[in-house]
């Protein structure tokens, strides 16, 4: 890890490990070019890649094609308005009603340590382990100062990006546009990666060409949504999981966001990632600054599996904070698929008794303990214990729960406000709405407007009220509808674009209060499922439910895309009661116990009520989960096939670290008669240690299990599994 700059010429080098970044500063107006990212250079004379003597050359010299100029230089922070005319990665409106803005360089520190951003999830790292670069650029007309932050990292092939906008001037400016990361390269016939879904079918995987103009990805949906997910991954054509270039990024935010390659007439990629602009204005009054969310950016020169490592070990080193990040969790059961609203304290005794019984560890109640919600129709907002479903409150429950010596969790959907409640009754305009027109309900709720002060305040005893009432260990921070009719009581009219972005910042506030008072709280983030899985909650929760699809089938590919980039100990996954409640399909109980292992794993059904059958297995899965977690949590996990490209079979692994063991697991989808064995390789070993196959003795090579495969045989039936686990000897 080092950061340099070279005074002579003008050139600041980045390098992690594997991987160099360069910018340098052309001309003496200081346009900041984007010179190279990817495989590491020991040069820092770049005159020539910077193109300076390539027609139409640079303006200083030749200001008549100041257009043509700016339409094809390589912009490390590109501006607005004055001749580029791609994708900009900031924009104004200045008090005159204009929209240009220009920045450049004006000054540099290079220092250790890594500045936090004030109210956002960010990376972090000892000061020893870390170094950042800041460039501080200039737009001489506004007064505005952007500084370009750049942190590298010790044991990462990861540079995270920020922006920090300060106004200098004397006048007001409003921000229209803040693009945390803007990088100009040259295309390589890369194909674009990216996480495509909908509520039940989050993160899929999809993979194309890259073709002329601007493709994108984003969300205009108040968090960072099922539909389309904040990572972006640009592919060398022959790039595969072990082979092949990936420049990857990805967003710490979990409002609406863009990422967008655009692919110019040069054959030039312009790659942005940020704050979308949709329904974005920020005011900045002199004096004031605005700090963009961080952006992480990963090189591999060795496929898919080598940036899915580089992800998983820097969230689990540098981004997750929570002192479960490297504890086992405790199995947990939650009662939503088992009862929905209909449960008391009897029953969720009941279910708990039962699954102390089977080893389970805590019982997690969902939806319904508040107000007057026997269903979806009401009381978000009343958070107060409805005393005919839980007789004696919420401490007579827990207590009867820690009695069995269960642990005992809770849900809540803070942000959100019922039509039919207390609360929208006593403070309509604490409701997210534009005058005059009637607000959009979704699941006959409204969001509350979380700028306010008085809001997060309420929502804050809301939570920490009944957090302190009884002995609560985890929570399940649910969040079940986008946001629309952006309009806030309480913003001035000049503010009104920040509501979406404040709303975020008050989630974050919110967690962060949340978990300062209560530090050992175990945080699960779940949004209708997997809606905001992103790295901005991993800053405040250990895991999020990766999707309200619980089987086990359909879990194949949400947890293939979701595991391409976030650790395994991440996933919130559980097994759950057939047929499907979502999609109706009937799977082995051994399969869905198998699939869920790839997570945090849980139970989501009535375990007193399941066959006999099914109940018998789950001390084995229990044991499963306690004999292999420390590994799933924290080795390297690899992706060898996929039933979402061969619709027959999904493969996948994790190896531990010093690769004294790996566990692998096969899901058959569909039984093929009369087939021979496959196959499969079982990639990470130690080439000339001798793994012994746990289940049936069998004693290879390393290099023969990573080179030859091991020939997994079919089974009887389709959505059946099998377990490897291959111990060095
Ligand atoms: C959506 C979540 O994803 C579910 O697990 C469940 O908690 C429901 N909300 C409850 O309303």
């Amino acid at each position: 890890m080092n950061i340099i700059y070279d005074e002579s010429s003008r050139v600041f080098r980045l390098d992690t490990k594997n991987s160099s970044y360069i910018i340098a500063v052309v001309d003496k107006e200081g346009f900041l070019c984007h010179v190279h990212y990817g495989a590491p250079v020991s040069d820092t004379e770049m005159s020539i890649f910077t193109r300076q003597k390539e027609y139409p050359f640079i303006p200083g010299d030749y200001n008549r094609e100041r257009a043509a100029f700016h339409d094809g230089f390589q912009f490390e922070f590109a501006g607005n308005g004055v001749g580029d005319f791609r994708e900009s990665a900031v924009a104004v409106l200045d008090e005159d009603g204009g929209t240009a803005a220009e920045f450049f360089y004006r000054s540099h520190r290079i220092f250790r340590g890594k500045p936090k951003l004030p109210g956002l999830p960010a990376s972090f790292a000892d000061e020893q382990d870390c170094m950042t670069l800041e460039i501080t650029t200039h737009d001489p007309v506004l007064g505005l100062d952007a500084k370009l932050l750049y942190t590298v990292f010790e044991d990462s092939d990861v540079i995270t990006r920020s922006v920090v906008v300060e106004n200098n001037s004397t006048r007001p400016i409003r921000l229209t546009k803040i693009m945390s990361m803007c990088m100009d390269m040259d295309d390589a016939g890369y194909d674009l990666l990216t996480l495509h879904g909908s509520w039940g079918r989050e993160r899929h995987i999809e993979r194309q060409k890259l073709r002329h103009g601007k493709q994108s990805v984003g969300s205009t949906r108040g968090r960072s949504s099922h539909q389309e997910h904040p990572f972006i991954a640009l592919l060398s054509p022959n790039a595969s999981q072990t082979t092949g270039e990936v420049y990857a990024f990805n967003f710490v935010y979990s409002g609406c966001f863009l990422a967008q390659v655009e692919k110019d007439q040069f054959d030039f990629l312009r790659v942005l990632m940020g704050i979308n602009p949709q329904d974005f204005a920020w005011l900045l009054q002199p004096g004031e600054s605005f700090t963009a969310p961080e952006a992480v950016m990963v090189y591999s020169a060795e496929g898919l599996d080598k940036m899915t490592h580089t992800f998983h070990d820097f969230y689990r080193n540098h981004l997750i904070r929570s002192p479960y990040r490297d504890k086992k969790r405790p199995i947990l059961i939650n009662n939503w698929e088992a009862t929905y609203f209909d449960f008391d304290d009897d029953k969720l005794v009941d279910i708990a008794r039962t699954a102390k019984q089977a080893g389970i560890e805590m019982l997690v109640m969902d939806d319904g303990w508040f107000g007057c919600r026997n269903d979806d129709n009401s009381s978000l907002g009343d958070w107060w214990v409805n005393e005919n479903k839980l007789k004696g409150g919420i401490g007579s429950l827990v207590r009867r729960v820690n009695e069995l010596g269960m642990k005992f969790g809770i849900w809540f959907e803070p942000e959100m406000v019922s039509m039919d409640s207390e609360l929208c009754r006593a403070h309509p305009d604490w409701v997210i709405r534009l005058p005059g027109r009637e607000p959009c309900l979704s699941r006959n709720q409204y969001v509350l407007d979380l700028s306010r002060r008085d809001v997060i305040d309420y929502v804050y005893e809301s939570v920490a009220g009944i957090l302190r009432s009884a002995n609560i260990e985890y929570v399940k921070w649910d969040m079940n509808r986008h946001l629309c009719d952006l309009g806030s009581a309480f913003l001035e009219k000049e503010r009104k674009g920040e509501l979406l972005h404040r709303c975020v910042l008050g989630v974050y506030e919110l967690q962060e209060r949340l978990l300062e008072e209560f530090p050992d709280l175990l945080l699960e983030n779940c949004s209708s499922g997997g809606g905001r899985y992103d790295p901005g909650m991993l800053y405040y929760s250990p895991q999020i439910w990766c999707s309200d699809n619980t089987e086990a089938i359909d879990r194949l590919a949400i947890q293939e895309g979701t595991a391409l980039i976030y650790p395994l100990s991440t996933m919130g996954a559980h097994v759950s009661d057939c047929p499907n409640h979502a999609v109706g399909r009937t799977t082995p109980f051994e399969t869905r116990g198998h699939v869920a292992l790839a997570g945090t794993f849980g139970y989501e059904l009535d375990i007193t009520r399941i066959s006999q059958e099914d109940r018998d297995m789950i001390p084995g899965q229990v044991a499963l989960y306690h004999k292999h977690n420390d590994l799933v949590r924290s080795g390297d996990y690899y992706r060898v096939a996929s039933y979402n490209d061969n619709r027959l079979y999904d493969f996948y692994g994790v190896v531990a670290k010093d690769r004294s063991e790996a566990l692998f697991t096969y899901v058959q989808v569909i039984h093929r008669i009369n087939m021979r064995s496959l196959r499969l390789r079982i990639p990470g070993l130690d080439a000339d240690r001798k793994y012994r196959l746990e289940e049936t003795g069998e004693v290879f090579y390393g290099n023969t299990l990573m080179n030859m495969g091991y020939p997994v045989t079919e089974i009887s039936g389709d959505f059946r599994s099998r377990l490897l686990h291959f111990v060095a000897e």
